[in-house]
């Protein structure tokens, strides 16, 4: 058989692809980026075994101990690419206002024209991996597919663990479906004859580009998790919000987890946190030992497709099949399914090596009486040790290290994570990180305070983005990175979620709880102990939605008394509980001034109800 080919380069795609649109924008990328060979991805376990073994070659994977942690690698990245990059993420939508004042834009056409010279030849002496991938459920109603291009072997190992990637999204797609075109490169061609000496290439110049209307993601120059696996912030949250925008639908950066108490009932809660604030630690939460016979069970950790039914409930799925999650402060003690969720077949990113060949991060100490390593090597490839930690400062692992596993590896896995209906959605929480003002739990009063309180969540911004760490920001329902379209009708469109379920009036709307985990004391310690303790609150609102607790009226909203939390085996005393539960007026004020500034950037397009909400809060505070 006569393969077509393009100057020299094979492009016949195998006889399972059978849509004319995706074989020819294969053939128009591959014009563009000039690979020197194309891997069209399977997806079976021999593909995924021989490109780990490919990266370990190339001295991009350490294989680890396999008596330590069978299956396993690490990968070191550059010391520049460590994390999302938000001020080189660009929504190109056509009209500016459509991708709103929180969003970078650039006109399309002008995009285009600044990225076609970056991408021609940007995979010169590389291959181009052919990724098809499935967002949810193979051929559920409510998954979404897409097809990712890239020239990094990493991102199409990890996109096998994150997604449901393979031979079988091409049956979905069929020779008519629709997919959405992903197209990533590293940005670092191999000159004729030239090897690659560098085990993580990357360029300095980067760009993370979504364009809503035609939905099609591009990203160049970086090869770290949500600049680099695409069906993850990309597809399923920056696109999927504006699909779900136009569809009645909600694209959420949410765990969702199943709860069921000692009679057996079982009730369903998601919850946005901003990135790095807890999403996974609570998805597969161990209840403290005084609660017997709960049970918290995951169904995702980071991303949630909302959909309202017939019947006006939520029902939620998780679009992911794998976890991509920040390793430094994960140990036995804050998160022992995790912990075991990564005894095999785990990808690694930016941990420290062992002298035994196994992994080691920041908070592992704890399960070891607080005792260090003797020696290790660094995320960047140099000798650490408890002095040089001591002197340096210098941290074993990156703060936002990351591990990529398959959900099936997790034992606290839902029997219904996979379920194509998704489950139905008993109560949402929004958390941020606050070292002060915002208190350990209020439930909104309604729907629409509760979107209030949610679209002017403020959070200490985290390592999971390059940038100053630490600094308080609006984080509008944990997406301010993520929301593909602009962020004022993104509020609008919630409260229209809100009265077109209330209209149904069959079922209740889900509650709507706040959270916040991290108030300090004066010795800027943690006060709350958070992690498995959290389950006393997630109690106290199945309590409320039992209407077994009354709570107190604050001016947030509904809060715990001392009394109405199961202390049981963990000592926290009423003055502690003040000091997380308290609402200063004098801090609140100033809050207030911050939401009115968030308000004033949004003014264009701003719900009317938001400033609604915001007087008859300042009147509750002033009362
Ligand atoms: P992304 O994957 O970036 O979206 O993060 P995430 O929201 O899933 O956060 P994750 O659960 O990975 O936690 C991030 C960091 O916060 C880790 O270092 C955790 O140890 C820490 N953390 C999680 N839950 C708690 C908590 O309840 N209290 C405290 N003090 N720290 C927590
Ligand atoms: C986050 O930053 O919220 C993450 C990690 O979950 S990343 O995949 O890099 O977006
Ligand atoms: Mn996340």
């Amino acid at each position: 058989m006569n393969a077509p080919t393009m100057h020299g380069l094979n492009i016949q795609a195998p006889a399972y692809v059978k849509n004319a649109r995706l074989i020819a924008w294969v053939a128009d990328m591959a014009a563009l980026c000039k690979p020197a060979r194309i891997h069209w991805c399977d997806g079976s376990q021999q593909e995924y075994d021989a490109l780990c073994q490919q990266l370990v070659d190339a001295g991009t994977f350490k294989k680890l101990n396999p008596a330590k942690r069978p299956g396993s690698f690490l990968a070191w990245s550059d010391p520049s690419d460590v994390a999302r990059v938000e001020d080189r993420t660009y929504i190109c939508s056509a009209r500016k206002e459509d991708a709103g004042p929180t969003n970078n834009w650039m006109e399309p056409a002008e995009m285009r024209a600044t990225l076609n010279p970056l991408f021609d030849g940007c995979m010169e002496g590389r291959t181009m991996y052919v990724v098809p991938f499935s967002m949810g459920p193979l051929g559920s109603p409510i998954a979404h597919v897409g097809v990712e291009l890239s020239d990094s072997a990493y991102v199409a190992v990890n996109m096998k663990i994150m997604t449901r990637m393979g031979k079988a999204v091409y049956d979905v797609i069929g020779t008519e479906g629709e997919f959405v075109p992903c197209v990533h490169t590293i940005g670092a061609p191999l000159k004729a004859g030239e090897k690659d000496t560098t085990s993580w290439p990357c360029n300095k110049t980067k760009y993370i580009v979504h364009y809503p209307e035609t939905r099609e993601i591009w990203s160049y120059g970086s090869g770290y998790g949500g600049n680099a696996l695409l069906g993850k912030k990309c597809l399923a949250l920056r696109i999927a919000s504006t699909m779900g925008r136009e569809q009645g639908w909600l694209a959420e950066h949410m765990l969702i987890l199943g709860v069921t108490n000692p009679e057996g009932k079982k009730s369903h809660v998601a919850a946005a946190f901003p990135s790095a604030c807890g999403k996974t630690n609570f998805s597969m939460l161990v209840p403290p030992a005084a609660f017997d016979g709960w049970k918290v069970t995951t169904i995702g950790d980071d991303i949630a497709w909302i959909k309202p039914q017939a019947d006006g409930s939520l029902r939620a799925i998780n679009p992911e099949a794998g976890y991509f999650g920040v390793a430094p402060g994960t140990n036995y003690h804050t998160n022992p399914n995790c912990m075991a969720s990564l005894d095999k077949d785990v990808i690694f990113t930016n941990v420290a090596l062992t002298d035994d060949g196994d992994v080691w991060w920041e908070g592992m100490e704890k399960d070891h009486d607080g005792k260090l390593p003797d020696h290790l090597i660094d995320w960047q490839g140099k000798d650490w040790t408890p002095q040089i930690a001591k002197e340096t400062g210098a941290k074993a692992a990156h703060p936002n290290a990351r591990f990529t596993v398959a959900a099936t590896n997790n034992p606290a896995l839902d029997e219904a994570w996979d379920d194509p209906k998704g489950v139905k959605i008993d109560a949402i929480i929004f958390g941020g990180r606050r070292s002060t003002t915002v208190p350990l739990v209020t439930e909104a009063r309604n729907w629409n305070e509760g979107v209030y309180m949610a679209a002017t969540m403020g959070s200490e911004t985290t390592a999971a983005a390059f940038g100053a760490q630490g600094v308080v920001r609006r984080d509008p329902f944990a997406m301010l990175p993520f929301i593909g379209y602009n962020m004022a009708e993104y509020f609008q469109h919630w409260l229209d979620m809100g009265t077109r379920i209330e209209k149904i009036g069959q079922t209740a709307l889900p509650r709507i709880y706040t959270t916040n985990w991290f108030r300090k004391n004066a010795d800027g310690k943690f006060v709350w102990p958070g992690y498995g303790e959290n389950m006393r609150v997630l109690k106290w609102m199945l309590d409320r939605l039992d209407n077994r607790a009354t709570g107190q009226q604050t001016a947030f909203g509904v809060a715990p008394t001392y009394a109405e939390i199961n202390w049981s085996g963990v000592e926290f005393t009423p003055e502690q509980f003040d000091s997380v539960t308290s609402i200063d007026k004098a801090a609140w004020a100033e809050e207030m001034k911050l939401h009115a500034e968030h308000f004033e950037k949004l003014a264009h397009k701003l719900p009317a109800e938001m400033l609604e909400i915001k007087a008859e809060l300042e009147k509750r505070l002033a009362a």
